[in-house]
């Protein structure tokens, strides 16, 4: 039997699929590098909410909240809203320890981008609407 090494075609081929692996497993390891496209950027954690949760924030909070947020974070900030039926993990605002090691930064970016099966508010909001949530849905903790 002729040696299947010394065939050329063999050996060519053989090349051709090594570097395509190489090229696979690469691609693979440098895209485990990047940090995942979701996860707030310390600098947004940070960010300082510069709206003060005045009676007149809240106001403006709460308008918004009713026509976006509550149909799935429930009337009442319970997580409980019609559209949450079929989620799971819906934050329950009125819990105290629910939002308590989030900053307002954070929140600010998880409305703005969405998280998990929230929707991002995306542009719609001006920054201080999305302030004016942040501080709405801190006042629905229960004391
Ligand atoms: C379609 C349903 C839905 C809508 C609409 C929605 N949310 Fe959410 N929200 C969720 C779910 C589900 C989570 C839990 C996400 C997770 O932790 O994976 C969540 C989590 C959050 C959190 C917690 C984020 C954190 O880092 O723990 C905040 C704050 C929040 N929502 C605010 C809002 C505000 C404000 C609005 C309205 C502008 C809104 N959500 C609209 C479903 C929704």
């Amino acid at each position: 039997m002729k040696n299947i090494f010394s065939n050329k075609e063999f050996l060519k081929k053989t090349t051709l699929v090594l570097f395509a692996l190489l090229f696979c497993v690469f691609a693979l390891w440098a895209k485990q590098d990047q940090p995942p496209a979701k996860a707030p950027a310390p600098e947004n954690a940070a960010k300082a909410n510069p709206v003060k949760p005045t009676p007149e924030s809240l106001a403006k909070g709460k308008k918004l909240y009713v026509i976006d947020c509550a149909m799935c974070h429930g009337d009442n900030g319970n997580g409980k809203g019609d559209m949450a039926s079929d989620m799971k993990n819906v934050t329950d605002f009125t819990n105290p320890d629910a939002l308590k090691n989030r900053t307002d930064g954070e929140l600010f970016y998880a409305i703005r981008k969405g998280k998990g099966e929230m929707p991002p508010e995306g542009d719609r909001a001006k920054d201080d609407d999305v302030w004016n949530l942040v501080n709405y849905i801190r006042s629905l903790a229960k004391k």
